[in-house]
This record gives C-alpha cells, sequence and structure tokens, in this order.
C-alpha cells in the first residue's frame, strides 16, 4: 500500500494509474464479452475471463447450450475465476446462490431483488460487517424476462477516478470509516442484521480498491459533513446522467457476468405470465475477488440439481 494510486498523497501513483486505466476502457463493449467454449471452459477460456475482470473489474460470458447449464455448471465456473467463499445472505438457497426472481419469502421483507422494480445503483452487501464484505459477485441468467429488467455496470475504479478528479476532498470523505450507517434489518421486534458503519472506500490488503455503496434514499444515513452530502449527490447525479463509462447489458439465457463486486443497478421487468417461465438469475455472492487460481471446487460444495 506504500505507492497505492487510491491514497491522496500519491499524486504520481494515481495519475500514471488513472491514465492507463481510462486508456484501457473498451470503445466496443462487445469485448468485455468472452464465449464459452462449452459447459467446461478451456483453461485459456478461463485466463481470458480473469484479463478482462483484472483490467475491468468484470468480464461478461456466454454458454454455447444454456439448457445444459445448471446450478453445478456455474459454481465450477465461479470456481475456476477464484470465487470459492460463497457468502449466504437471508434469502439464500442452501447451496448459497441465491436464485433471483419474483418471489415472496415468509416472514421477511419484501426484498426489492425479488420483486419486478428498478433496483437502483449499489455494490452488493453494503450492509455487511467489514469482515463480511463482498469482494466477488457472479450473476448468471437462466431465463430473462419478457420485457425489461436489463442491467447497468460501472467499474467502481472508474467511479473512483471520476469523484477524484471533481474533487479530492470527496475522496477523503468517502474513505472516512462512518460515511455511510446502514440502520439494523428489525423484523417483528427482532434484530436480524445489527446497525453497520463504514467507509465508501476502502483499500484491500492486497492494494485492491473496495466500495461499499447504495444510491437508495430510505434506510442509509450518509455522515453529516458537506464533503459527504456533496460526494453522495455528485454520484446520484452520475446515475441520472449518459456515460461512456457505464455498461448496459440485457442477460440473455446462458449468459452472465463475474465482478470484483462493481457498481451496477438494474431496470424494472414485465414478467411472463407462467411463473415457471419467470425472469431467473443465480448469483453468488463471495468474500473473495476475482482471480486467485483454485483447481477443483471445495470439499463442503453440494449441488441441489
Ligand atoms: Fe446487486
Amino acid at each position: 500500500m506504500n505507492h497505492s494510486p487510491f491514497l491522496l498523497q500519491h499524486t504520481t501513483a494515481y495519475q500514471r494509474w488513472r491514465d492507463q486505466k481510462l486508456a484501457h476502457w473498451p470503445a466496443d463493449k462487445a469485448s468485455l464479452l468472452t464465449e464459452l467454449d462449452g459447459p467446461q471452459p478451456a483453461a485459456h477460456t478461463i485466463q481470458r475471463l480473469k484479463a478482462t475482470v483484472r483490467q475491468h473489474n468484470m468480464a461478461f460470458y456466454r454458454f454455447p447450450a444454456p439448457e445444459q447449464i445448471g446450478r453445478p455448471e456455474v459454481h465450477a465456473l465461479a470456481t475456476r475465476m477464484g470465487l470459492i467463499h460463497l457468502h449466504a445472505n437471508l434469502c439464500a438457497d442452501p447451496d448459497s446462490l441465491s436464485a433471483i426472481q419474483v418471489t415472496r419469502h415468509e416472514n421477511q421483507h419484501d426484498y426489492i431483488p425479488y420483486t419486478d422494480r428498478q433496483l437502483s445503483w449499489h455494490t452488493d452487501g453494503y450492509y455487511q460487517a467489514p469482515a463480511e464484505q463482498i469482494h466477488g459477485m457472479l450473476l448468471h441468467c437462466v431465463r430473462p424476462a419478457r420485457q425489461g429488467g436489463e442491467s447497468r455496470f460501472m467499474d467502481h475504479e472508474i467511479a473512483y477516478i471520476l469523484l477524484r478528479e471533481a474533487d479530492p476532498a470527496f475522496i477523503t470523505a468517502l474513505m472516512h470509516p462512518q460515511t455511510l450507517t446502514i440502520p439494523a434489518n428489525i423484523l417483528h421486534g427482532k434484530i436480524i442484521r445489527p446497525r453497520q458503519h463504514g467507509p465508501v472506500f476502502s483499500i484491500n490488503p492486497d492494494g485492491s480498491l473496495h466500495m461499499r455503496y447504495s444510491a437508495r434514499q430510505k434506510n442509509i444515513l450518509w455522515r453529516r459533513d458537506p464533503a459527504t452530502q456533496a460526494a453522495a449527490a455528485f454520484l446520484l447525479q452520475l446515475w441520472e446522467q449518459d456515460s461512456p463509462w457505464k455498461v448496459q447489458y440485457r442477460l440473455q439465457a446462458g449468459e452472465g457476468v463475474l465482478c470484483n463486486n462493481v457498481l451496477h443497478c438494474r431496470s424494472g421487468f414485465v414478467d411472463h405470465d407462467e411463473p415457471q417461465q419467470g425472469r431467473l438469475l443465480y448469483r453468488g455472492r463471495y468474500t473473495d475477488r476475482v482471480g486467485q487460481d483454485h483447481p477443483a471446487p471445495p470439499p463442503s460444495f453440494k449441488t441441489l440439481s
């Protein structure tokens, strides 16, 4: 972290990193997509995916035969990408891949991901305790909606650059340990997740950047100082604008995205009339970042088939 480009005092390191980062941003977003060569992709295909994530913190993939792809294949792909340690949330299935579809969970809140409503910009797990931060994320589309349900993504390192270029004081504010507080999650009078606070931007032990963010306006408390308020407003206004740094993509059956928990959002959608044909995505949240090499799935892994 000695010469971290993410620390304000390292101007030269930051400028060099920023220039390289922006110069590599693809004019043609299609280059972010890798066509997989089968249910168990070849090693060179995995390397291409990893290289894309190393550069842009996200990579899209497409399996050739979507009907052959179930949870085991999705899990195996994640594992080969270094996404090993799944984090189970309240609504996750027993193998910890969450099935994102319109549904109701008994005795749970009406969580927006499980509705057909729009989902505002966020990184996953922004309400998690510091030791349980989400560093990697996978979304795999089994079935798209009849209409809508499009996703947008932004590399959180690009968001960092846009903020720092606008006003370096934004970075200081967003790295403050009390920047963003999420009130406790209380259901039927019982605390099911305690109040959490932490920074928006933090630097991981390996030197990479982590972002913890939600654009939601309810159940979220920004630190009450002018720089924090201005930084939060800057981000909100960024989501309203067209930007060459946003990737807009509607995942089709057999397609997915692997990422280092970049910023993302989802438009609302109209589902199919038959519930069995409704939009279905598998989501995995991991405490790992993409890119570490692991030869085999963890022994504790069980499939639901
Ligand atoms: Fe998400």
